[in-house]
């Protein structure tokens, strides 16, 4: 049973596209568990570059089946948007396949997302501002819309008149914003229903008929560990989960089905929006970073906050999503630096922590202790063997690999999908 997750081990923009659409070539499935729109996914494929947000890299190569699982959120205006411009760019859509269960991300979600914003104000949270919280909200507070009803222009028109009302006094009386028009709304969303309903259905069952066949199947995670909505530096997170459990949770299909999971991780430390980060480098250091790894947002263009690798966050993320291996991403980004450092604690007054944090004002107050590292200057993106990686380079990636007690599997060297060293195959190693 080949079932291998990829997952962020940061705070998002791991280079999950990167790493999940090298993978896909050898995948026959390839599954979104988790997130919506906001995440920004980005596969260089022969020099052609596909931005996914959310559908699954899969959709990139013939033989691979792309599904998007029941604990996803669904745009459909984005969604349409986004399979026209593959369609535009040659890539056949037609095999993927959405969940009936998975929800919808309606306008009022985006409204309210921005309004809370707003009345959050110094604590906001930075949010993609695409509806993701307000719909996971709904889903949890029972009031969502799932595709299932979506694609049946009656049921559709049932439970928009159940719960559009309720929104529309939200708006008014909390948010002083007009009304939205429940029959406009019933017939713009019917029109997108009709035209997803090709791809809705039962795709835990497909999922499940793809193990029982031995199919190799690769589930690509959104966002990160440190955005996960348990495990993360709650409030500043997403609303779902993003560990390989949120994989088994998110697709319908039994954790001890999940045989490893790679956790991809910057070879430093970005975040977009806010809340705390230990090793924000708010200097030079971070702004060599940010123009060498182009670290503006793929989905909303924000420029990333940037810093050195925390060993603490990724160390997290291996207790809690149990990483089989990791993906370090943007190796080359380091290049040029003199020396290079890794936090691997924090301190509060006279005590060491090692282990990541609940309270967020520990994290605030935290010092970090690093470890300072040579640089190397050579250019690495044409490097394909581990051999051919600066001795430097490698020593930095060994220290990775000690102090998380994960091996590293996978390293990328530039964006291209092919400026990969690969030292196991995944997916070899999760089954063995
Ligand atoms: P990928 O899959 C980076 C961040 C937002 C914000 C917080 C909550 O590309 O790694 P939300 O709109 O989800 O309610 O915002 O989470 N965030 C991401 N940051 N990459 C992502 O996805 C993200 N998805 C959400 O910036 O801080
Ligand atoms: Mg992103």
């Amino acid at each position: 049973m080949a079932v291998l997750a990829v997952t962020g081990s940061q705070w998002g923009d791991e280079g999950k596209g990167k790493i999940a659409g090298y993978l896909a070539a050898r995948a026959d499935v390839v599954a979104r568990f988790g997130g919506g729109a906001n995440a920004g996914h980005t596969v260089v494929l022969e020099g052609r570059e596909f931005r996914l947000h959310q559908v699954p890299s899969g959709v990139l190569f013939p033989g691979c089946l792309p599904l998007v699982g029941n604990g996803a959120v669904v745009d459909p205006p984005r969604l349409l948007e986004e399979l026209d411009a593959l369609r535009a760019q040659g890539v056949d859509v037609d095999r993927l396949r959405l969940s009936e269960r998975a929800h919808v991300v309606m306008p009022y979600h985006h409204l309210l997302d921005r309004l809370e914003e707003q009345v959050r104000g110094r604590a906001s949270i930075g949010t993609t501002g695409l509806g993701i919280g307000p719909a996971y909200t709904d889903k949890a507070a029972r009031e969502g819309i799932r595709l299932a009803e979506l694609v049946d222009p009656d049921a559709l028109a049932r439970r928009l008149a159940e719960v559009l009302p309720r929104k529309n006094r939200l708006l008014q009386a909390l948010y002083d914003h007009e009304p939205l028009q429940l029959d406009a709304l019933v017939e713009q969303y019917a029109d997108y229903g009709r035209r997803l309903r090709p791809y809705v259905g039962d795709v835990a069952a497909v999922l499940r008929q793809s193990v029982a066949d031995d199919r190799r199947i690769l589930l690509e995670g959104a966002q990160g560990t440190l955005l996960d909505l348990d495990f993360g530096t709650y409030p500043f997170v997403t609303s779902s989960a993003t560990t390989a459990a949120g994989a088994a949770w998110g697709l319908g299909i039994p954790p001890w089905w999940v045989r490893g999971s790679i956790g991809v991780m910057k070879a430093y430390a970005t975040r977009v929006g806010h809340g705390p980060f230990p090793t924000e480098q708010p200097n030079e250091i971070g702004q060599y970073l940010r123009e060498r790894g182009r670290e503006y947002g793929t989905t909303t263009g924000r420029p990333r906050r940037c810093g050195w690798l925390d060993l603490v966050i990724v160390r997290w993320a291996v207790e809690v999503g149990g990483l089989t291996g990791l993906a370090v991403t943007l190796l080359d980004v380091l290049t040029g630096l003199d020396e290079v450092r890794i936090g691997v604690a924090y301190r509060v007054g006279t005590q060491r922590i090692e282990r990541f944090p609940a309270r967020l004002d520990v994290l605030e107050r935290s010092e970090v202790e690093y470890e300072t590292l040579p640089g190397w200057r050579e250019e690495v993106g044409q490097c394909r063997r581990y051999e051919e990686l600066p001795a430097n380079a490698r020593r930095y990636l060994e220290r990775i690999e000690t102090l998380t007690g994960v091996p590293v599997h996978l390293v990328s060297v530039g964006r291209e999908s092919a400026q990969t060293v690969e030292r196991a195959d995944p997916f070899v190693a999760a089954v063995r």
